[in-house]
């Protein structure tokens, strides 16, 4: 059945068209029409033709309203988990040491692989439904643990499959090029070869890849490597996306920008050319605090760099069993703040309009506007630095989905 126009009342509603619009309150009211946005502003100016249309009216009671959050960088589907390996680093062994001695990437694919359909599935539930829990209506899904052609597509159909069982939209994103696995051993550049010209064309046929990423860095793949993959990607149209500068910068920022990327995300080595760059090609820069706070890195992105090229920031949880087992996008905005030096709104805008926009679904999605879609979530909070402001604490009072409630309660 159509929805009918409907009136949401006595709001504090913060847009985050932009970061400065993420700031503070600029609107008490707006109104839906079916699954969009069709005005917002004060109450008062509201033509009376447009009230009158309004079946229902939504008193929200002076709460806080913001577009729904988005996580545009997550690796949310994988089998098992690496709490041995926290425990080991913990011992004072490192990252790059325990991916080196084989476990890290490769222990998540060994898990990956032995497990079916259904075990993927249930395992990525419990994750997914706690970042929903706290107003997120879009994810990106990596895929990356699987490394052979039919795992790969095992762990894209169960990110698929998450966004049909749950209210939620999925972007797949083909992250095969994330590590050499055993049976290439050695042999990197053909396993790299295979991924881009044998394996991503089928994937894409199958229609399980929104975008493509790599994972290019020390240890990990190269810029030649880069190059190659997005030559692949190019020839289908797909848009990608770089892990770049999580532990050192092997060049990958160049060949992403003349890729138009839509963002490049970690980010913590990175100089200003490659600011510039990732600037000029429109690039978001995805900045990932989780997992530097998880692997106690010491040398933030450097957000002044970014910020000064016109780079826009987004925030995501990269939620993965190495480097962030983490599910909170809200923990994620506080520790943007309290670890990169992002100020509130940015955080917020981090995870609204320049989350959107590192996914490809801006402008209908991650901000409040009319024509946009209406996505949005009613808070019992005041204020939107609130949001970053607290940890452990989630105020999520109700998720509205293209115009209908979709979780929670209205006032
Ligand atoms: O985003 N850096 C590479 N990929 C992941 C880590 C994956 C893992 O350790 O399992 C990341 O941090
Ligand atoms: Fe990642």
């Amino acid at each position: 059945m159509a929805l009918p126009a409907a009136l949401w009342r006595n709001a504090r509603i913060v847009p985050c068209t932009t970061v400065a619009t993420a700031a503070s309150v600029h609107a008490d009211a707006l109104v839906t029409v079916g699954e969009r946005i069709e005005w917002l502003g004060e109450e008062a100016q509201l033509a009376p033709g447009l009230r009158a249309r309004c079946a229902a009216v939504h008193d929200l009671g002076g709460r806080l309203v913001t577009p729904a959050l988005i996580d545009c960088h997550t690796h949310l589907v994988f089998a098992g988990d690496r709490a041995e390996e926290f425990a080991e680093r913990q011992r004072g062994v490192s990252y790059e040491e325990i991916a080196r001695r084989g476990g890290g990437i490769l222990s998540t694919v060994r898990a990956t692989r032995a497990a079916g359909e259904a075990a993927l599935l249930d395992a990525a539930e419990p994750r997914l439904r706690a970042l929903l829990r706290e107003g997120v209506t879009a994810i990106e899904v990596k895929s990356g643990y699987g490394l052979t052609l039919e795992d790969e597509a095992r762990m894209l159909r169960v990110a698929r499959e998450l966004g049909r069982r749950h209210d939620v939209d999925v972007r797949t994103t083909y992250l095969a090029a994330h590590a050499v696995p055993p049976e290439f051993a050695g042999r990197g550049a053909e396993y790299l070869r295979v991924l881009a010209r044998e394996w991503l064309p089928e994937l894409a046929r199958r229609g399980l890849v929104d975008a493509v990423d790599i994972y290019c860095d020390r240890g990990a793949f190269s810029a030649a490597d880069a190059r190659t993959l997005f030559e692949a990607a190019r020839a289908l149209e797909l848009p990608v996306k770089m892990h770049a500068g999580q532990f050192a910068d092997v060049g990958g920022i160049g060949v992403a920008a003349q890729f138009a990327a839509l963002s490049c995300d970690h980010l913590e080595v990175l100089d200003a050319a490659d600011a510039a760059r990732m600037a000029q090609a429109g690039s978001v820069a995805v900045l990932l605090p989780v997992a530097y706070y998880t692997l106690g890195q010491t040398q933030p992105p450097p957000v002044g760099l970014l910020r000064a090229a016109g780079v826009p920031l987004a925030v995501a949880t990269d939620c993965n069993p190495g480097t962030s087992p983490c599910a909170s996008l809200l923990l994620a905005m506080n520790m943007a703040c309290r670890l990169f030096g992002l100020a509130a709104e940015e955080a917020l805008a981090g995870v609204t309009c320049h989350a959107a926009r590192a996914l490809g679904l801006a402008p209908a999605r991650g901000a409040l506007e009319a024509g946009a879609d209406a996505e949005f979530v009613v808070w019992d909070l005041a204020a939107p630095h609130e949001l970053s402001y607290w940890t452990g604490l989630n105020r999520c009072r109700a998720v509205i989905r293209r115009g209908r409630l979709a979780r929670g309660t209205l006032p």
